[in-house]
């Protein structure tokens, strides 16, 4: 796969496909991490000479329709603080002859085109920005065939940024060649979400550990891989709302033995402090062991972590994936469209 550098980068224009799908509440971002892990491709182009950066991003599922609920305009504001920098910020349709080295366009899914994976669309887009090449940096977007991650490959050569590169080294690696004994550690709440992922696994893990309102809700496997979480927090109504003390013990008995730890889905009703237990553990096991690969994914797991990581400064993770469908599509082995279309 050809990254950005591998080419010249000098004088060029370059269309950036980045995901800025960001949470927003109340017109304030709260959860950055997909901000954050742009930067690197950002700097690496503007410290390479780069004429103009055009960063183009979904937000949401405005489903082909403008709506200012959905609006990129609070995210051109977090970048411009965190690159210390002017981020100039254009609606889709706008002639694009701007001054700003830096520009974030208006939500791509405000136009039909990007979902339908039209060409013209895309080349639209290419054309208002006289842009030379593309980069594809919106790691959690690869899994959709669409005008910005897929018809974009008939009208300009396809980059991976450095975003990207890292994402799929670290999972790939994962898959392919880990480090043994590897631990997959499952939570969450819909099993046929999960399932493929078990399948994809039980071959390569060494353990599978399966807790969360799956387990809660009755999973079972004959597997001898697979453990499910044996005891429950319950409510005063008797909800399963959190796995144990047993089985969490369990999971860091399993950690101290593993190398690679895959960790996808809460272990339990999270959002409620009184049911975090299991997954606060987790978190703190996993984030203090230098010596594994330790690789979180899945959006509310990745959340969960990075808000837990500011109260706690010394939690370290080999990847906190921004991809959420797109992790879990990468682990399981499916081709996914976004990268199919990168120069080899
Ligand atoms: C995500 O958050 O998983 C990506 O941004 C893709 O969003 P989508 O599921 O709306 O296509």
């Amino acid at each position: 796969m050809k990254t950005i550098k591998d080419i010249d980068i000098k004088n060029k224009n370059i269309l950036v496909r980045v995901d800025y799908n960001v949470p927003i509440k109340k017109g304030e971002i709260t959860d950055d991490l997909r901000i954050r892990a742009s930067l690197p491709t950002i700097n690496y182009l503007l410290e390479n000479g780069a004429n103009k950066i055009i960063l183009i991003s979904h937000l949401g599922r405005p489903d082909g329709k403008e709506n200012p609920e959905f609006s990129l305009k609070p995210v051109a504001e977090s970048l411009a603080k965190l690159l210390g920098q002017k981020v100039g910020f254009y609606p889709l349709s706008n002639n694009l002859a701007s001054d700003e080295k830096i520009i974030l366009l208006e939500n791509l899914r405000f136009h039909p085109g990007e979902e339908e994976n039209s060409q013209d669309f895309i080349k639209n887009i290419i054309d208002a920005t006289s842009a030379d090449l593309f980069v594809q940096d919106g790691f959690a977007v690869v899994h959709r065939a669409h005008a910005s991650t897929d018809a974009v490959k008939n009208f300009l050569p396809v980059y991976a940024g450095l975003l990207l590169e890292k994402e799929i080294e670290s999972l790939a690696k994962a898959i392919k060649n880990p480090e043994k004994p590897l631990l997959l550690i499952l939570g969450g709440s819909k099993v046929q979400d999960k399932e493929p992922l078990i399948n994809a696994f039980l071959e390569t893990a060494d353990q599978i550990i399966v807790g969360g309102k799956i387990a809660a809700d009755g999973y079972q496997s004959n597997s001898a891989k697979i453990y499910v979480a044996e005891d429950f927090d319950e409510d005063i109504n008797g909800a399963k709302l959190d796995i144990g003390p047993l089985s969490t013990a369990k999971i860091a008995e399993h950690i101290a033995n593993a190398k690679t730890i895959i960790w996808n889905g809460l272990l339990g009703y999270a959002e409620d402090p009184a049911y975090a237990t299991s997954s606060i553990i987790t978190a703190e096991i996993l984030g203090d062991t230098p010596d594994k690969t330790t690789i979180i994914c899945g959006g509310d797991t990745t959340g969960f972590v990075e808000n837990l990581a500011k109260t706690h400064k010394n939690l370290a993770y080999s990847l906190i994936s921004t991809g959420g469908g797109a992790a879990l599509e990468f682990l399981t082995g499916n081709k996914l469209p976004g990268i199919e279309a990168i120069e080899d």
